[in-house]
């Protein structure tokens, strides 16, 4: 399983602790950056990683900003990706178990490293539902295409 990671300068530090615990456990990930605490715009780098999870490079993403919030929202805005600001593990086991979320957010000002861990192992051990949740994604995917008729 390869799995994307990025942050904004806010998210840099816990970026860097979930990216040592991931490799620790034998996950192949890449980092698509940011590498320090200078300001950055949190849109350029969950555009980079949805790509990567929708082009099927990465199986699933970990977005970090101050609040997760930023992230969240603009993950949202891509076709295919179902991203899910996750403060605690039992919104990240239904996040994957209900949702199929393939990208999870984290608010590094919000929750500490070793919640954030937590959340992050529980994401990854949990597995999808399907049946009726399948059901529910699907009228999201519907969603998602009357979108593309309007624009
Ligand atoms: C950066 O100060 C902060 O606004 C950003 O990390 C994030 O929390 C936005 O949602």
């Amino acid at each position: 399983m390869q799995i994307a990671l990025g942050s904004d300068h806010a998210g840099y530090s816990l970026k860097s602790v979930i990216v040592k615990y991931l490799e620790e456990q034998s996950h192949s990930v890449i980092d698509y950056g940011v590498q320090s605490e200078h300001s950055a715009d949190y849109p350029d780098l969950a555009s980079k990683v949805c790509k990567a999870v929708i082009s099927e490079e990465c199986q699933f993403g970990i977005l970090i900003c101050g609040t997760g919030i930023g992230m969240s929202i603009a993950a949202n805005k891509y076709d295919g990706i179902r991203a899910a600001l996750c403060s605690e593990p039992y919104s990240a086991r239904c996040a994957k178990e209900h949702n199929n979320a393939n990208i999870i957010t984290l608010g590094s000002r919000v929750t500490g490293s070793g919640l954030a861990l937590e959340i992050v192992k529980v994401f990854l051990d949990s597995n999808f539902q399907a049946g009726r949740h399948q059901t529910r994604l699907n009228k999201i995917r519907e969603i998602e295409r009357a979108q593309r008729k309007i624009d």
